[in-house]
């Protein structure tokens, strides 16, 4: 029997030797090559429209394509190259399979480019998914990180409370050496009562801004630079004490402390100060939004007081369009008519 020189009969993994029905004898080189083209697989998974391979293979043919197993390539030696007859060459590798038509060929070829080609988009997403997930892991490791830096500087900040805790105890105890173990636990700020409510806008710490002004007529114009401290315990009145200070040496100079109360349910207001000079004095006056205009209802002093004496003295302190505080102070002695002796304006350094 003349061998096929044929390369469809030499390719390896499949081989289209068969006719049945159809012309006798081998197929054809080039027939065999068409055929091959055919039932090659694609991976683009698309397969072969019915028209296509009726034209190619009219559905009574029966061209069959059997495995071939690699070594029976060319470089092989050919043991046997001959057509085989469909259902020979099938059973030999199929002994259960009947023979296969070029449609069940085109859709085994159809079905493993579909195969093909989900494994490619398997291992494309599966590649995919891989880097995906190292991404993931190297953000999770970052937000780790920064977690843990938050979490050292939340630590830090606690350590500085508890610190600053401690100090203000220190301070506590040492503003109320023997009280300070009586002081109620709590931390929060007293409630204010609501007698004091119209004076809420003198409650603060506030600081001379620009430094005050000093004249009488018989002194020269002097600056200086004051602390004035407001504040409430919960009780129906205000606590305050202003300290003045030289504005370049920092010297202590005038200093005064005392209460403000207010006649409750009225804008009727009594200031009540001792100062470091030796007079203890009541003003009383009154208190419109925030202004509080004031005058001397009694001064008192101590015997050997420096002269001239204040006989008469006038404030107001009122809240300006700045948010500012100010104080304006007034006086008569025993020497001079009422004339302006202070004007300062201070601003909050506590909220
Ligand atoms: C309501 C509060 C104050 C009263 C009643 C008052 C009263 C007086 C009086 C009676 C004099 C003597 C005036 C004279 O010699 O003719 C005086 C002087 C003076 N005051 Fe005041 N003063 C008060 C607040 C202040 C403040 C807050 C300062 C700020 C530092 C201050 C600084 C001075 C200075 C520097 C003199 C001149 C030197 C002296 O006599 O010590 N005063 N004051």
């Amino acid at each position: 029997m003349p061998q096929d020189p044929s390369p469809a009969s030499l390719l390896p993994g499949w081989a289209l030797p068969v006719v049945r029905g159809g012309p006798a004898g081998p197929v054809t080189g080039r027939s065999a090559q068409r055929l091959k083209r055919d039932v090659e697989p694609r991976c683009s998974g698309s397969s072969l429209g019915p028209d296509k391979g009726s034209a190619q293979s009219p559905p009574s043919s029966s061209l069959t394509a059997t495995p071939q197993k690699p070594s029976q390539g060319p470089s092989a030696p050919p043991t046997d190259v001959t057509p085989k007859p469909a259902a020979e060459a099938v059973q030999s590798e199929h002994s259960d399979a009947s023979p296969m038509s070029i449609n069940e060929v085109i859709l085994s070829a159809s079905g493993a480019c579909k195969l093909i080609d989900s494994l490619h988009s398997y291992c494309f997403s599966a590649r995919q998914n891989k880097s995906q997930v190292c991404c993931l892991r190297e953000q999770v490791e970052k937000k780790n990180g920064e977690l843990k830096s938050l979490r050292q500087r939340v630590s830090r900040s606690d350590s500085q409370v508890r610190k600053l805790r401690e100090k203000l105890d220190q301070l506590r105890k040492a503003s109320f050496p023997y009280l300070s173990s009586l002081l109620p636990p709590s931390r929060e700020p007293p409630k204010m009562n609501p007698v004091v409510e119209p004076l809420s806008w003198m409650l603060g710490t506030w600081l001379s801004d620009p430094p005050g002004a000093g004249t009488f007529p018989t002194l020269q114009p002097f600056q200086y630079l004051e602390e004035a401290h407001i504040s409430h315990v919960g009780q129906p009145m205000l606590n305050f004490s202003f300290n003045s200070f030289h504005p370049d040496t920092r010297k202590p100079m005038h200093r005064e402390c005392g209460f403000i109360r207010l006649k409750p349910d009225t804008n009727k207001v009594a200031f009540i100060s001792a100062q470091n000079t030796g007079i203890v004095e009541v003003e009383e006056g009154e208190v419109n939004g925030q202004e509080l205009c004031i005058a001397s209802h009694s001064i008192a002093r101590i015997s050997f007081a420096k002269e001239p004496h204040v006989e008469q003295i006038t404030r107001k302190f009122r809240l300006n369009s700045e948010g500012k505080l100010e104080q304006t102070v007034s006086m008569a002695t025993t020497t001079q008519p009422m004339t302006q002796h202070l004007r300062v304006t201070y601003k909050k350094v506590t909220p």
